[in-house]
């Protein structure tokens, strides 16, 4: 496993949907192994492969509560519900933090790591809400096109070597993914 170097914000990586995997094989186990270590080693709560510079339709997501990370290939949100607004990071844009609007309530559908599809539904929390935030990645999206009004977003004061235990703790939620 290997941490990759993150792509940040503006790069046209970030800017293009990618595209969806048809077959996942050892390439791609390698690739997902790397995401999640890349995810680990920058305190993220998730990642989208496009932050590495592969432009495929992968996200890993691992909340400070799961014991191990949760892998999508070609995730599709196939439902949202209800309107919330929340504080969010983004690894790629390291520096800031900004109010944006999400949903309640997001099922995804996806792959798994051995190729079969599977369902998740997730309400009001930190998995819903990283739901959205990669699967927007991997449309090209990144959170600031979704700030509330254009002054809601502002720069933070961070020190990774000090606030591990701030990371790993969630409510409000300004985890960077
Ligand atoms: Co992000």
């Amino acid at each position: 496993m290997a941490v990759l170097p993150l792509i940040y914000a503006p790069h046209p990586v970030l800017d293009r949907p990618t595209t969806r995997i048809s077959k996942v094989d050892s390439k791609i186990h390698k690739l997902i192994d790397d995401m999640i270590e890349t995810m680990h080693a920058n305190y993220g709560v998730g990642l989208a492969a496009n932050q590495v510079g592969i432009p495929l339709r992968i996200a890993v997501i691992q909340g400070p509560d799961d014991i191990r990370p949760l892998i999508f290939i070609n995730p599709e949100i196939v439902k949202r519900e209800g309107r919330r607004e929340l504080t969010e990071g983004c690894l790629s844009v390291p520096g800031y933090q900004g109010e944006v609007g999400r949903s309640v309530t997001v099922k995804v559908k996806a792959m798994d790591i051995d190729g079969r599809l599977f369902r998740i539904k997730a309400e009001g929390n930190l998995l819903a809400q990283a739901l959205e935030h990669e699967t927007d990645h991997l449309d090209g999206k990144l959170y600031v096109e979704r700030l509330l009004n254009k002054d809601s977003i502002y720069k933070i004061e961070r020190d990774l070597t000090n606030d591990e235990e701030d990371s790993n703790h969630t409510a409000p939620s300004a985890e960077s993914r």
